[in-house]
């Protein structure tokens, strides 16, 4: 399972990458605006400021929502660095685009997938990467994980390679449940990543042991 971090701040990339078991990064425009990060040029800059911490892919959302400008703005995003895959919403013009780029080999994610059947359409345009937002889901009452089985299952019956990426996770649970379906990656605050490190009998364990050792030196 590759996990992705779901952030455009830097420093958290920095503390995810340090850690050793990141294979990517995730933004929106949300994220970016959350951080400040304003201006077109701005915006590409910090792409690349991104692509230099880690090692895996970077996704990159265009703001268009007509064919030719999302064609035009994944092809600029594209151009920026090899490890940027354009983001797409899942909306017609989205999956027209996810075919064109899927033709000329260039990486997407699909983004704003929120039915199985919304993923099956970003399968047959050949994306990359699937995002079914599961806490949003949750949000409305409505079974964020049962999706990702759903999807599972039906990549499975077909041998779909594009990968499904569990988005929109808020908490270690999601990454376990998903890890026990079988996505292919998750995405996720920070604290979904480090939260996976707690649990009270490790600390109460290396204490007594630490304590143990000290009795005898
Ligand atoms: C996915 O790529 C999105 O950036 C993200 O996971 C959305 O998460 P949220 O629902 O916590 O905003």
């Amino acid at each position: 399972m590759k996990f992705f971090i779901d952030t455009a701040n830097l420093e958290q990339i920095r503390d995810a990458q340090n850690l050793g078991v990141l294979d990517g990064v995730t933004t929106n425009p949300s994220l970016m605006a959350k951080e400040g990060i304003t201006g077109r040029e701005n915006i590409l800059k910090h792409y690349v400021a991104i692509c230099d911490i880690v090692e895996g892919d970077v996704s990159a959302e265009v703001i268009a929502t007509d064919y030719d400008g999302m064609v035009k703005e994944g092809e600029e995003l594209a151009g920026l660095h090899k490890q940027i895959v354009v983001k797409l919403p899942m909306i017609k013009e989205g999956v027209k685009a996810a075919k064109y780029f899927s033709d000329k080999g260039i990486k997407t994610n699909v983004t704003l997938v929120f039915s199985a059947g919304q993923a099956l359409l970003a399968a047959k345009a050949g994306a990359t990467y699937v995002s079914p937002f599961i806490g949003r889901l949750d949000d409305v009452s409505t079974d964020g994980l049962n999706l990702i089985a759903e999807i599972r299952q039906i990549y499975n019956n077909y041998g779909f390679s594009t990968q499904i990426l569990a988005a929109s996770v808020r908490h270690t649970m999601h990454v376990i449940d998903c890890a026990k379906i079988g996505a292919d990656v998750m995405t996720g605050p920070l604290s979904s990543i480090e939260g996976l490190l707690n649990h009270p009998l490790t600390d109460i364990g290396l204490a007594k042991f630490l304590a143990d050792y000290k009795k005898g030196n």
